[in-house]
């Protein structure tokens, strides 16, 4: 450590930066800002719907219809992006509703584009929203396990992430934690012209109890077993790193962690090991917990919120993927 106590020497004094509220602000090193904003937004199949997620007050699924008004209000509000979801009428074992240029993402994208052109879209690449059974894609049969086909379903993650980028996608985000994701999309994309598109790789996603929120307005659990055969054990670390490693290797432009809140260390560990950009999605579960709470009266939502959010920027976060980010905005302005 530098302070050294000298003997005779006056005794040092933290508090003498934390007096002045000025000078609290200066010497102040991690800064929460809307530009650290990206917004998840769940559209659902069917018209005029704007239904309120049960297990995330303040979120809602909406049919196409109800976008327009939705992404010019993100807008409005100055954050950056928004990442969208689609939960389409027709669920099959492959999960074919999710690679058509007519789906519900890629119509969703072209919405987007006209009611808010300067808005960054981004969009989750998986099938667990499409798929029947709810796992993230095909399923076989290995060693006497049901599990995801990874390799079966690499063409189709490209084929996806291809009709997002024709409908107009800024960006593609794959969640399914598959091996060699990060390499078929980007090949896919650059093979059809589209090497300007940017990945962002949920690349150290843990297979999380904070996810349940989510699958509600997602309509997304699985209908047998739980995705621990490819999304990371909770306790890995050092597994995490070699997972960035790999999907960096791969091409990845951004590089995500998920959730946020129990894995702080690892985003921390990820930005000091790679210096890329990193990301942090502060899930449905994290933001359940607070509402939850606030809606009782037992704590300080905006307090603990921002609190919560600047945290993830002195982690070593760029950019947080938040339900909150509206609010924030707003408290923010
Ligand atoms: C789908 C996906 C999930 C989330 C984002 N993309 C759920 C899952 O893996 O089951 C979770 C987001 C959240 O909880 O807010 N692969
Ligand atoms: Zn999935």
């Amino acid at each position: 450590m530098p302070f050294q106590p000298i003997a005779g020497y006056p005794l040092h004094r933290p508090r003498r930066l934390r007096a002045h509220p000025r000078l609290r602000e200066l010497t102040r090193e991690s800064h929460l800002t809307v530009s650290d904003l990206i917004y998840p937004i769940f559209v659902y199949h069917g018209a005029n719907l704007r239904r309120e997620v049960p297990s995330m007050p303040g979120q809602y699924q909406l049919s196409l219809d109800r976008l327009g008004e939705a992404v010019a209000e993100v807008a409005e509000l100055g954050i950056p992006g928004i990442l969208l979801f689609g939960i389409p009428e027709h669920k099959d074992t492959f999960g074919s509703a999710a690679t058509r240029d007519d789906g519900i993402v890629q119509e969703a994208i072209r919405i987007t584009r006209r009611q808010a052109p300067n808005l960054l879209i981004i969009t989750d690449l998986c099938f667990c929203e499409y798929t029947d059974h709810g796992h993230c894609g095909p399923l076989s049969e290995a060693g006497g396990r049901l599990d995801v086909d990874n390799d079966a379903t690499l063409p189709l993650l490209a084929q996806q992430a291809l009709s997002h980028a024709r409908a107009g996608a800024d960006m593609i985000a794959p969640s399914g934690m598959m091996d060699g994701m990060v390499q078929a999309i980007r090949h896919g994309l650059d093979g059809a012209g589209f090497t300007h598109i940017p990945i962002m790789s949920y690349a150290a996603k843990f297979a999380s109890g904070y996810y349940g929120p989510f699958r509600d307005a997602a309509e997304s659990a699985p209908s047998f077993g739980d995705r621990r055969g490819y999304q990371m054990d909770p306790a890995n670390g050092d597994e995490a790193i070699r997972e960035v490693a790999l999907d960096l290797a791969e091409g990845a432009d951004i590089v995500m962690v998920k959730p946020a809140l129990a894995y702080l260390d690892i985003a921390r560990r990820v930005k000091d090991t790679f210096g890329v950009p990193v990301a942090a999605y502060n899930v449905s579960g994290e933001y359940a917990m607070v509402k939850a709470a606030a809606l009782r009266g037992w704590i300080d939502e905006r307090r603990i919120v921002l609190e919560t959010l600047t945290g993830f920027k002195r982690a070593g976060i760029d950019m947080i993927l938040t339900y909150h980010a509206l609010d924030v905005a707003r408290w923010l302005s």
